[in-house]
């Protein structure tokens, strides 16, 4: 064989790993609606960036006959290259091979990927699609998911881990996904659950169609698994690249810094208007935001998951931050158990990547009633505390208006060591609202007047003794426990001189093999 022969067995080798599971079951893939593996990683990394790994490799199984049946690749394609010039690393599961369902060599493949960012210190994303374990290999498969499971484990707080769901992810396999930091589901041809239809229906008998047991909309607005819900692939690929542009490439890193042309100084002055009188009216925090960040733009999490909470991405002054608000227009900004889990867990993020934390407080309090007790809002509500409570990165508060009770505590307030906080002078900071506070004092009273209208006189008087004196700013701010009562329309400006004054920010926490977070 000739030096030439050799290079062009290479190349005829490299165009058969390419085809993976052949032109006809590519072809079937488009039908659904789907792209391929490869066309995935094209569309998400930088143009001519992609550097393939183990394009040779490929089973070892010889169950079933098997051993004739070799695809090179194996089903899954891994690498490296970069998003806007950074390194990340993937891994792309292939459905046209096996249904790309995990082998043992599969498994390496990825662990080989994740080894290698984790050693490099970049992000990984996954893109999954895949039938699960490979039947024909048993238990070797199962091991190769465990070998995955732990490295994701590892892996946490210390790189980025992402996955898309661009197809089934069934069985055991979902736990890689919903152990990373952020997963993504499309509207359609997306699935995840331990267990499909058919085992529902023989198990439990509960008659379930794939779209409503595990489908993308299930999961982002009511289990909450998925982060991102997205319209088709090519949406959730741009999304990716742009979550990633807020993110450091690791743990050790400051997120990227990028060039604002918005001015810091910007006034807001609809935002001076924007509480309205009635402190019983909602309004909604998402205009408050997209006034106060660079240029409008902010990336939501968990957009359809528990929306009294609302939790994202933005930017001051070029400065990447996360941003917690209560949100008065869904169930009047109120903590649940969904909204403290949600908003703990993105907390824990940006923590871990030393993103900045914002906290926009408009909050009545915790969600009373047996429904939320038994559902454990002591322990959820908890984990948001502890979030808060343990976080070192720089957080600055901004109470807008409702700030009660314990949801006061768990709010990032100076005790949990808020950096900055700061007060509109619509906030109201308290035990808890006037009315309660007056059925709570003068209950005795209260049930002694049979008298309707001497009843609301008697509440109306004490209910405004009790507005005077703590629906405001002022009492906390007589403590030190408000930096300051701010210009609503001047809120932009001070976040941003907040983030210049902390952004050298060091705080450690005691030295523990790890904390106990209520879980
Ligand atoms: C081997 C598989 C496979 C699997 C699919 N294929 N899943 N091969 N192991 N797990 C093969 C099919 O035999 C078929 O091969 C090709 O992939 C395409 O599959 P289809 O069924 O034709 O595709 P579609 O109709 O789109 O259905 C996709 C599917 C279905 C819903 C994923 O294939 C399916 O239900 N597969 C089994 C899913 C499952 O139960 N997996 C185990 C989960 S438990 P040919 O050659 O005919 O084209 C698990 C444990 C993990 O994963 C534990 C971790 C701890």
């Amino acid at each position: 064989m000739s030096n030439q022969d050799k290079i062009n067995k290479l190349i005829d080798l490299r165009a058969e790993a390419k085809l993976g599971g052949g032109e006809k079951r590519i072809e079937a893939q488009h039908k659904k609606g789907k792209f391929t593996s490869r066309e995935r990683i094209e569309m998400l990394l930088d143009e001519g960036s992609f550097e393939e790994f183990d394009m040779f490799v490929t089973h070892r199984c010889t169950n079933f006959g098997m051993e004739k049946k070799k695809f090179l690749g194996d089903g899954v394609v891994t690498g490296r290259g970069t998003i806007d010039g950074r390194t990340v690393f993937v891994f792309s599961q292939d459905f046209t091979v096996f249904g790309g369902s995990l082998s043992e060599t599969f498994a390496q493949k990825i662990c080989k990927v994740m080894d290698m960012a984790m050693k490099a210190g970049a992000p990984v994303i996954g893109i999954n699609d895949s039938g699960g374990a490979r039947i024909q290999e048993g238990v070797t498969s199962l091991a190769g998911y465990a070998e995955i499971f732990e490295r994701n484990i590892l892996a946490s707080g210390v790189i980025p881990q992402i996955s898309a769901i661009f197809g089934p992810c069934a069985g055991g396999a979902v736990y890689s996904p919903a152990l990373t930091d952020f997963v993504m589901m499309t509207e359609e041809n997306s699935y995840m659950f331990v267990t499909g239809p058919k085992v529902v229906k023989t198990v439990t008998g509960e008659d379930i169609s794939i779209d409503d047991l595990g489908g993308g909309k299930v999961h982002a607005q009511k289990s909450g698994v998925a982060h991102f819900l997205v319209e088709d692939e090519d949406e959730g690929i741009l999304l990716i690249r742009k979550l990633l542009e807020y993110l450091p490439q690791n743990n050790l890193e400051e997120p990227p810094i990028t060039e604002c042309h918005d001015p810091i100084d910007r006034l807001e002055d609809a935002l001076n208007e924007i509480i309205p009188d009635n402190p019983n009216q909602p309004y909604d925090v998402k205009d408050v935001i997209h006034a106060i960040v660079d240029v409008g733009e902010f990336l939501e999490v968990h957009r359809n998951y528990a929306k009294n909470i609302v939790t994202g991405f933005a930017k001051f002054d070029g400065q990447p931050v996360g941003i917690v608000a209560n949100q008065p227009n869904y169930l009047a900004g109120v903590l649940d158990v969904d909204a403290s889990r949600k908003a703990a867990r993105f907390v824990r993020f940006l923590d871990a990547f030393n993103i900045p934390i914002i906290t926009l407080v408009d909050v009545p309090g915790f969600l009373p009633g047996s429904g939320q007790e038994y559902a454990g809002i002591i322990i959820h509500g908890a984990k948001l505390m502890f979030a808060y409570g343990e976080a070192t990165v720089p957080k600055i508060t901004v109470t807008l208006r409702k700030s009660y009770g314990g949801a006061h505590d768990v709010m990032s307030c100076k005790q949990l060591r808020g950096d900055l906080n700061y007060a509109w002078p619509s906030a109201e900071i308290a035990v808890m609202g006037a009315s309660g506070a007056v059925e709570v004092l003068h209950g005795r009273k209260l049930a002694e007047i049979t008298d309707p209208e001497e009843r609301a006189a008697y509440v109306q008087k004490h209910e405004d003794e009790y507005k005077a004196n703590f629906a405001n700013p002022y009492q906390a701010a007589s403590y030190g426990y408000i930096d300051d009562v701010i210009e609503p329309r001047n809120t932009r400006f001070r976040i941003v001189r907040g983030l210049q004054a902390l952004g050298t920010k060091k705080l450690t926490n005691p030295p523990k093999k790890h904390s106990n977070i209520p879980l």
